[in-house]
């Protein structure tokens, strides 16, 4: 049995490519192994700095989790600035990573490029990331295509560490789906919540519905085959097996396809499978006392494993001095 751990940021609604790209894989982990889970408001911080908006984003992620399937009696689900001791390793870690790893680091160079303001947090997001996974032993961390990078410095990070100071970190395995290209957003770019082309898990009917309808789609005359490699298609083929996307591919080579049958249709689709967790969502939102009790337990059971691998990394490094020859 692996641990397998992964984490998501509170940062805005949960959308399609957060739950295809992670949400869905974490779930179904948990059934056959020891599952981590938590939502990182330490990193959310780094963009949002309003303090009801984190505080309800953060509410509302574990929500949306819980209500996907997220069983935090199976699991250890939890927030992750209820164990503060992430900070701790964080520092630890820092001392043993390159400027020049950071500035190399593809995901802070894109929000620079996007004109967000480089405050320390943001740039050394990848080593509280790496503090998250490595303080609590993470074995195989599934995570989207756009973290590869993270993981692959959350691994130098541990190799480093323990070449320097002796063993005490795992080296983690990044669990990304071949498969998997990133999701689209309706815009056809990456979805994500800071690109505004998103497609909410959870939300009005009216709005989702609005939002499906705005999928890009190119101008192809009706009498003519239309291009599977557009975001309609590719949003579809999330809800379909292999023969369903066969079937989409033929539906999109022959001629009089409506763009507009093929959203409504999605839409529907969509619809159908994500309303037993609606329903669920309603429930826990009306239940938050349970919620906030399974948070805490999670917290207190992740705190337990973080004090082990911290006191060793701590002793590790010479933090411990009792012992020393004066
Ligand atoms: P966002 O880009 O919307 O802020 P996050 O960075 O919080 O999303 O991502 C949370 C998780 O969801 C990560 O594991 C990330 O790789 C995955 N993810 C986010 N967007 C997509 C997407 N468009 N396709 C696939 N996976 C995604
Ligand atoms: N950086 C990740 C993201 O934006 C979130 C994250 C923080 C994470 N800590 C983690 C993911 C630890 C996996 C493991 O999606």
């Amino acid at each position: 049995m692996k641990r397998v751990l992964s984490g998501i940021q509170p940062s805005g609604d949960l959308h399609l490519g957060n739950y295809f790209g992670m949400m869905s894989r974490m779930i179904k982990y948990q059934e056959e192994n020891e599952l981590f889970c938590f939502i990182v408001n330490y990193h959310a911080l780094t963009t949002i700095q309003d303090k009801e908006k984190l505080a309800t984003n953060t509410l509302n992620a574990a929500i949306d989790f819980m209500a996907l399937g997220l069983d935090p009696d199976k699991s250890t689900f939890w927030v992750q600035g209820d164990v503060p001791q992430v900070c701790e390793s964080t520092w630890l870690l820092s001392n043993i990573v390159n400027v020049g790893l950071l500035d190399r680091a593809t995901s802070y160079k894109n929000k620079l490029a996007r004109g967000m303001k480089a405050n320390v947090g943001l740039y050394s997001y990848p080593i509280l990331m790496a503090s998250d996974i490595l303080l609590f032993g993470g074995e195989i961390v599934p995570v989207g295509k756009d973290q590869k990078q993270h993981l692959e410095m959350t691994r130098d990070m541990a190799i480093r560490f323990n070449q320097k100071f002796g063993e005490v970190f795992i080296v983690p395995e990044a669990d990304i789906e071949n498969t998997t290209q990133l999701v689209p957003g309706i815009d056809g770019q990456k979805m994500s919540k800071s690109y505004g082309n998103t497609i909410p898990i959870f939300g009005s009917e009216k709005t989702i519905r609005k939002r499906f309808m705005s999928i890009v789609t190119d101008s192809t005359d009706i009498d003519l085959p239309k291009d599977t490699d557009s975001a309609l298609f590719h949003l579809y083929s999330l809800f379909l097996d292999e023969k369903g996307q066969k079937e989409l591919a033929e539906r999109f080579a022959t001629i009089g396809m409506r763009y507009g049958d093929v959203k409504q249709e999605l839409f529907d689709c969509f619809w159908m499978q994500f309303l037993p967790f609606r329903e669920k969502r309603d429930y826990l939102c009306n239940h938050k006392d349970h919620v906030l009790q399974k948070l805490k337990e999670g917290a207190d059971k992740a705190s337990a494993v973080a004090d082990t691998y911290l006191t060793n990394a701590r002793e590790a490094v010479g933090l411990h001095y009792g012992d020393a020859n004066v």
